[in-house]
């Protein structure tokens, strides 16, 4: 029984993974957000119709899909409230939300330490972060003094959030920041742990009986491998696992129950924030890849730093994950290029190599070494398989598969659920 699909993201971020999730949850019962909160923003879009999910897992348009956030996830509730509002404007009934009682909860001291901690890195150390109040809310978690969903809707509330208040006053008035309000605080958190209550459950044991019932579930990874607190780029990644591992310890569904896991890439490489990036191009190709393939930040709206596609990195990410699939988005974008690049060694002190390692002094000083290949694979977006696909983007993706040794499941040729092929 291996009905858990994993689907994480290949490369630092943005891949194009709520499309993909939101396309392969139709074959699903579940589909659960595992890690991270807000600072992710997955975009899906369906008969012309666009949406941006920051916590909702993308797999929530289908009404016979239950949308589940596991307990690895961290939440804003006044961002969830929101999403859940704006939904259900359009028409979505948004009853098929569940929320684990173990999950944290973001609060507003989490922001202001966010922003306060970002602004006192000084030039060249900054992360670039969402100042979205993930860093900190995690760091309550591992340092235990975090509030839990069921701590937020309990009776307890009151009492953690005033010990929080105490202590992080002490630590603002360090920074020679404004002191917190219990009341007002408390006064405002208390009504949206009011409004998510009804939400709030025991998604293991549910998840688990699902598994009993032989129902389907897709875990919905945000970030990426290289952006992992352990795998990533340290300090330049985020504070939590979306690598394969965090899918476990972030829904409580055991590795025995786990399938497939995909890894989702572009046809070209981005990244938002600071950090190593071994392909990125700092000049108009860089700049025509950014402005043909849209890439500006869904959650923050910053351009997107972009690149040729790094097989060096995206080996490891394989590795790392034991990925059984890939899925290639933008093959359209990339294809309207005359000649294409793709990075498929490094050169470091003058020697070539193919062994990744997320060390940043490495990667500042890392070379690409590249392949060229041909453009010009003209209007892709109505091909449903791959034979239909011109030779030259034929070429491009076996070539992925051979440097991987990793099958190419799934190809994007445009923005829109049905831009997709399935192999
Ligand atoms: P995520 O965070 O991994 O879900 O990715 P984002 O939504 O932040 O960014 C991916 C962007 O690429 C979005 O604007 C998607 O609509 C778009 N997109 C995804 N797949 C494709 C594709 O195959 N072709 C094109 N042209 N756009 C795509
Ligand atoms: P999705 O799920 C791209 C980046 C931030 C910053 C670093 C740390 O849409 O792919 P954080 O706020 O998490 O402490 O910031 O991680 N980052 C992302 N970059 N896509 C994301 O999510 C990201 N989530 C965080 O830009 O460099
Ligand atoms: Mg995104």
């Amino acid at each position: 029984m291996k009905n858990v699909t994993v689907v994480l993201g290949g490369f630092y971020g943005d891949e194009g993974k709520g499309k993909v999730i939101d396309y392969l949850s139709g074959d699903n019962q579940y589909a659960v957000r595992f890690s991270g909160g807000n600072n992710a923003g997955h975009s899906v879009e369906v008969n012309g119709n666009k949406f941006a999910f920051h916590l909702l897992p993308s797999g929530i348009l289908y009404d016979n899909v239950k949308a589940v956030l596991g307990n690895g996830v961290v939440i804003d509730p006044k961002v969830l409230i929101e999403e859940i509002n704006s939904l259900k404007e359009k028409g979505y009934k948004v009853d098929n939300l569940y929320i684990s009682e173990k999950a944290h909860v973001i609060m507003p001291y989490h922001i202001i330490l966010d922003g306060v901690l970002e602004e006192n890195r000084t030039e060249g150390n900054k992360i670039g972060t969402t100042k979205r109040g993930i860093g900190p809310t995690y760091c309550d978690k591992y340092e235990r003094s975090g509030i839990r969903m069921e701590d937020f809707i309990g009776k307890n509330f009151k009492n953690i959030l005033k010990e929080n208040i105490k202590n992080k006053n002490t630590i603002l008035r360090a920074y020679k920041k404004d002191r917190l309000k219990f009341n007002e605080i408390y006064k405002e958190y208390k009504e949206y742990a009011k409004i998510l209550k009804p939400y709030v459950c025991d998604t293991i044991t549910m998840l688990h009986k699902a598994i009993k019932k032989d129902e389907k579930i897709l875990c919905e990874g945000a970030q990426a491998a290289l952006l992992d607190i352990d795998f990533g780029s340290y300090p330049f990644v985020t504070s939590s696992n979306p690598t394969v591992g965090g899918a476990i310890t972030g829904t409580g569904i055991g590795a025995k129950y786990i399938g497939e896991v995909y890894g989702v890439i572009k046809a070209y490489s981005s990244r938002v924030g600071a950090g190593p990036f071994v392909t990125e191009l700092l000049d108009e190709t860089g700049d025509k890849i950014r402005e043909l393939g849209h890439e500006y930040g869904v959650t923050t709206k910053r351009p997107r730093r972009c690149g040729w596609l790094d097989m060096v990195a995206i080996s490891y990410v394989c590795m790392i994950n034991g990925l059984t699939g890939l899925c290639v988005n933008h093959l359209d974008t990339i294809g309207k290029f005359d000649k294409i690049k793709m990075c498929v060694a490094y050169e470091y002190n003058g020697k070539k190599t193919t062994d990744f390692t997320t060390n940043v002094e490495f990667l500042s000083k890392a070379m690409p070494v590249y392949e060229e290949y041909d453009g010009n694979f003209g209007d892709i977006s109505k091909c449903r398989s791959f034979d239909e696909l011109p030779i030259n983007a034929q070429k491009y993706i076996n070539r992925i598969e051979e440097l991987t040794s990793t099958k190419v499941k799934f190809i994007g040729v445009g923005p829109s659920r049905e831009e997709i092929i399935v192999r």
